[in-house]
């Protein structure tokens, strides 16, 4: 598979991702390698990494605990003194094996490090290889609040082994396909039927999708790189998605919902505003929403959450003077940008959300 170009890095996939990092890392430039692990990585992913990888001194493995609850300002806190104990430098390198969580986390604690130290991103989830560790976010949650602290940050390189989904549960993976549904809503129809024909589920058709994926979000960015106006588009579901996230995670009794099954919720929902507001066509929302409910299942959002919900809107990043803006479609990648809706409208999205 052809490398992509982004915005002064680049994506490489499989074999050949290997022997570009092989020669990344022979440059004698390097002082210490680190490689930032989760539990997970550390057990599934680290010692297949490591096989890989020509390079003669040693590297230092760092391991944070998994899980979103852990994506905060304490355990960069944690990091940033690792390296310092560990004697990392400002030649040094940090290389992020993991979900999403990892790579957005050790970006952000990399490029703030010494002022900024070079970083890699090698997603191991489906999740983080569509979407997370292309595009130069880098960052971590304010308490329950997605990705409130950050900044754009570039990777030395992204590389891309599909070998690793190998180690993913059926949810984890399922997390990836509500980021290429959305690719598929926005952008692309051709990729939305793909995947609700479930070729996802065949590995030969799933990295033709996962290249496809990465085209789609790359050449947003590369036209909208710091998010000023078109790569909002990246957010489709994620405006009432990321408030259902947040409110799962901020309560003990609920059981957390991956960021995909929440976004996967998010884009039924704002299907149902796309279908009131701008005539988004019925049928498409009502396949979404039976394609949604059998890959994801079913989640009930009882009606006495939803003040709290919408509550956590609020906070988006999309927000403009205090008034809650969604990307909406009128059709299949036809998309309006920093689009309004009355919150009664989110009420009744909820509504159609929670009725089979
Ligand atoms: N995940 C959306 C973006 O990278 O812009």
């Amino acid at each position: 598979m052809t490398s992509i170009q982004s915005t002064g890095y680049s994506i490489h996939f499989n074999e050949d991702a290997y022997q570009q990092l092989n020669h990344y890392l022979s440059n004698d430039q390097i002082s210490t390698v680190f490689i930032l692990v989760d539990e997970n990585t550390h057990r599934h992913c680290h010692s297949a990494f490591k096989n890989k990888i020509s390079y003669k001194k040693e590297i230092v493995t760092i391991e944070i605990k998994a899980g979103e609850t852990h994506k905060n300002i304490m355990t960069c806190v944690a990091l940033w003194r690792k390296l310092t104990e560990l004697g990392a430098d400002r030649k040094s390198i940090l290389i992020n094996l993991g979900g999403g969580m990892v790579t957005d986390l050790g970006g952000f604690v990399a490029s703030t490090f010494k002022r900024g130290i070079k970083f890699i991103n090698i997603p191991t989830t489906l999740l983080s290889m569509v979407d997370a560790s292309v595009g130069s976010k880098t960052g971590v949650d304010l308490d329950s609040l997605k990705n409130l602290i950050g900044m754009f940050s570039n990777p030395e390189m992204v590389l891309i082994d599909n070998n690793y989904l190998q180690t993913l549960s059926d949810r984890e993976m399922c997390s990836g396909v509500a980021e290429i549904i959305k690719y598929g809503l926005t952008f692309d129809g051709k990729l939305l039927n793909e995947i609700k024909q479930d070729n996802w589920k065949n590995i030969n058709k799933l990295n033709d999708i996962i290249y496809k994926s990465i085209t789609i979000k790359n050449n947003i960015v590369l036209q909208d790189p710091k998010e000023e106006n078109l790569r909002k588009v990246l957010n489709y579901g994620h405006t009432v998605g990321h408030a259902i996230e947040s409110y799962f995670l901020e309560h003990d009794t609920l059981e957390n919902l991956t960021h995909g099954e929440a976004i996967a919720i998010g884009m039924v929902i704002e299907a149902y505003l796309s279908h009131k507001l701008y005539g988004f066509p019925l049928t498409e929302l009502t396949t979404l929403k039976e394609y949604i409910h059998k890959t994801f299942g079913k989640t009930t959002i009882a009606t006495e959450h939803y003040t709290a919900i919408l509550d956590l809107m609020k906070h988006d990043k999309k927000n403009i003077n205090g008034s809650i803006r969604y990307i909406l479609l009128k059709d299949v990648s036809d998309f309006i940008i920093n689009a309004t809706a009355p919150i009664e409208l989110v009420v009744e999205g909820l509504n159609y959300y929670n009725t089979l």
